[in-house]
C-alpha cells in the first residue's frame, strides 16, 4: 500500500544541538501591515496560547486527508486505514510520554477537556488538592469533589512542603488527587513535578500533571516523573486540529461511567424486558471517546510527537533556552520592565515570560507591539486570575475577563503582557521583540490607541 501516509516520510533528523534551527512552521512567511506604514513578517510570540502548526504536521495531515475515513466503524478500505492510523497514533503518543504497561491514552478535545474528564471519573469522596496558582483548566474542573486550594508557594521547596502538610492533615484515608502544572502558562516557571509526585504518593494521593505548557517545550516521561496522569493539548504542541490527550492509570477511567454516553463507548446495548436499556461499556480508552473520533486531530498530535522526537527534543530545548536567556537579558536592560515570577528571577522556565511595564497599560503595550512591530503577544490575566493577581500584588478577589483591558491606554495596568515562543521561533523574532520593548519604553508609542469592543486598537480616527 505505497500510497499509505507515512509520518516518518517528511522527517529531517538533526541530533547536533549546535545545528538546531527553528523547526519549519506554517505562517513563517506571513507578512502583516504596520500602522506606521509598510509590512513586516509576523512574529508569532504567543505560543503559550496556541502554537503554529509544524510544517511537517500540516504535510502529514495533507498526505492523509484523501484517505480520510470513519474510525472503528466501517468495513471499507479507508475506514480500516483510518482506524489503523488512529490506533497507531495512540501508540505513538504513549511512546512519546513514556507510558507504563497498562496505562491508557484517551483522546480528548484539549487539556481542559482532559482534566474535566479526570474530574468526572475520580472516585466518590475523592479529595482534590490544587494550588491556587493553577490555570483555570486545572483549578476549576473539581467543583463536585472535595477541593482544597493550596496557597501560592514562593519557592519550589515551599510547594512540596505545602503539599506534604496538606496531605498530612487529611481527615480520611480515602482516595485523593493532586493536580499540578509542569510549567506555568503565566511565568513559564518549571514546577518540581518529581518531588510533588513523591509527596503525593507518600501522602496517599495520586497526581495528574497539567503538561499543556510543558509538553511543547520539554520531554515529559510519565514513568520517570512517576505521575499518575498527564494531560496536554494538540494546539499548543504544534498540532492545532482540535485534539488533546489524557494518559495514565487505567483503573479510575475503567471504573467510572463514560464521560460521554454514545456509540463507540458502548460494546453492547440491549433492550431489557422491563423496557429499559442495558449497556456494556468498553473498558479500553474507547469508554471515554464516544462519538466519531477526530482522527485528523489525533494523527496531527502523533505527527508532532514524532517531529519533536526526530528533531532531537534535547536540542530544541537547548535552543529555546538560548532564546529565553536572550529575552531575559534584553528585558533586564530596561528598568521599567518587571518580569513576573513566583519562584524568583533566576528560576528555570520554558519560553514563556509575563511582565508589566511601568507607566503603561498592558493592553496598550501589547497593541503597540502588534501595530507598530508586527509582534503578536497576549495581554490579560491568561486564564490564571488568582496567580496573576498574586504576582501583580492586586486584589485576588477582583474578577477580570481573559484578555480584556481594565484601563484606558495610559492608565495603570491591572493585567500583564506575555511573550511566549518555542520550536518554530527564529532568533529575529525575539530580537525584534526586545528592541521593540526598548523603543516603546524610551520613545513611547508612535500612534494613538483607543479601546474598542474591549480591545486596545490603533485609533485610525
Ligand atoms: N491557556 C492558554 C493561555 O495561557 C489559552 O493563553
Amino acid at each position: 500500500m505505497s500510497a499509505r501516509p507515512n509520518a516518518a516520510a517528511t522527517t529531517t533528523p538533526s541530533d547536533d544541538p549546535a545545528c538546531a534551527a527553528p523547526l519549519p512552521v506554517l505562517g513563517r512567511e506571513v507578512t502583516v501591515p504596520l500602522v506606521t506604514g509598510g509590512e513586516v513578517t509576523y512574529a508569532a510570540l504567543d505560543y503559550a496560547a496556541s502554537a503554529p502548526a509544524l510544517q511537517r504536521v500540516w504535510d502529514d495531515v495533507a498526505a492523509y486527508a484523501p484517505y480520510y475515513g470513519s474510525v472503528h466503524r466501517g468495513a471499507g478500505y479507508l475506514s480500516q486505514l483510518s482506524t489503523d492510523l488512529f490506533e497507531n497514533s495512540r501508540r505513538t503518543v504513549a511512546e512519546f510520554l513514556g507510558c507504563r504497561p497498562g496505562d491508557q491514552v484517551v483522546f480528548t478535545r484539549s487539556t481542559t477537556d482532559s482534566l474535566n474528564l479526570l474530574a468526572a471519573v475520580v472516585p466518590a469522596e475523592c479529595e482534590v488538592f490544587v494550588f491556587e496558582t493553577e490555570h483555570h483548566a486545572s483549578l476549576l474542573p473539581w467543583r463536585d469533589a472535595r477541593v482544597t486550594y493550596l496557597n501560592a508557594p514562593r519557592t519550589p521547596g515551599e510547594a512540596v512542603a505545602t503539599l506534604e502538610r496538606a496531605l498530612a492533615g487529611r481527615g480520611s484515608e480515602g482516595p485523593a488527587l493532586v493536580c499540578v502544572t509542569g510549567a506555568s502558562n503565566v511565568t513559564g516557571e518549571l514546577w518540581p513535578v518529581r518531588e510533588l509526585a513523591a509527596a503525593a504518593h507518600d501522602g496517599g494521593a495520586r497526581i495528574v500533571l497539567d503538561a499543556a505548557q510543558l509538553a511543547p517545550h520539554h520531554p515529559v516521561d510519565i514513568a520517570e516523573l512517576d505521575v499518575d496522569w498527564v494531560a496536554f493539548s494538540g494546539h499548543k504542541l504544534y498540532a492545532p486540529f482540535g485534539s488533546g490527550v489524557l494518559a495514565g492509570r487505567a483503573d479510575w477511567l475503567q471504573d467510572a461511567e463514560p464521560y460521554l454516553a454514545g456509540g463507540g463507548a458502548s460494546r453492547k446495548v440491549a433492550r431489557r424486558a422491563d423496557g429499559g436499556v442495558d449497556v456494556d461499556w468498553h473498558t479500553t480508552a474507547a469508554r471515554h471517546e464516544a462519538g466519531s473520533p477526530n482522527v485528523i486531530g489525533v494523527y496531527a498530535i502523533a505527527s508532532a510527537c514524532k517531529a519533536l522526537t526526530d528533531a532531537g527534543f534535547e536540542a530544541l530545548v537547548a535552543r529555546e533556552q538560548r532564546l529565553v536567556a536572550r529575552v531575559r537579558e534584553g528585558l533586564a536592560g530596561v528598568p521599567e520592565v518587571k518580569v513576573l515570577s513566583l519562584f524568583g528571577e533566576d528560576a528555570p522556565r520554558v519560553g514563556v515570560l509575563s511582565f508589566v511595564v511601568e507607566g503603561w497599560n498592558s493592553s496598550h503595550f501589547a497593541a503597540a507591539l502588534s501595530a507598530e512591530y508586527g509582534i503578536g503577544v497576549r495581554d490579560g490575566l491568561f486564564c490564571a486570575h488568582p496567580l496573576v493577581r498574586t504576582l501583580l500584588d492586586s486584589d485576588p478577589q477582583e474578577p477580570g475577563e481573559c484578555g480584556a483591558p481594565e484601563a484606558e491606554p495610559g492608565e495603570r495596568s491591572l493585567n500583564a503582557i506575555r511573550v511566549s515562543f518555542g520550536a518554530g521561533t527564529p532568533d529575529e523574532h525575539v530580537d525584534r521583540f526586545v528592541r521593540a520593548v526598548r523603543e516603546l519604553v524610551t520613545d513611547g508609542a508612535r500612534w494613538n490607541y483607543r479601546t474598542e469592543d474591549g480591545r486596545c486598537v490603533p485609533d485610525r480616527g
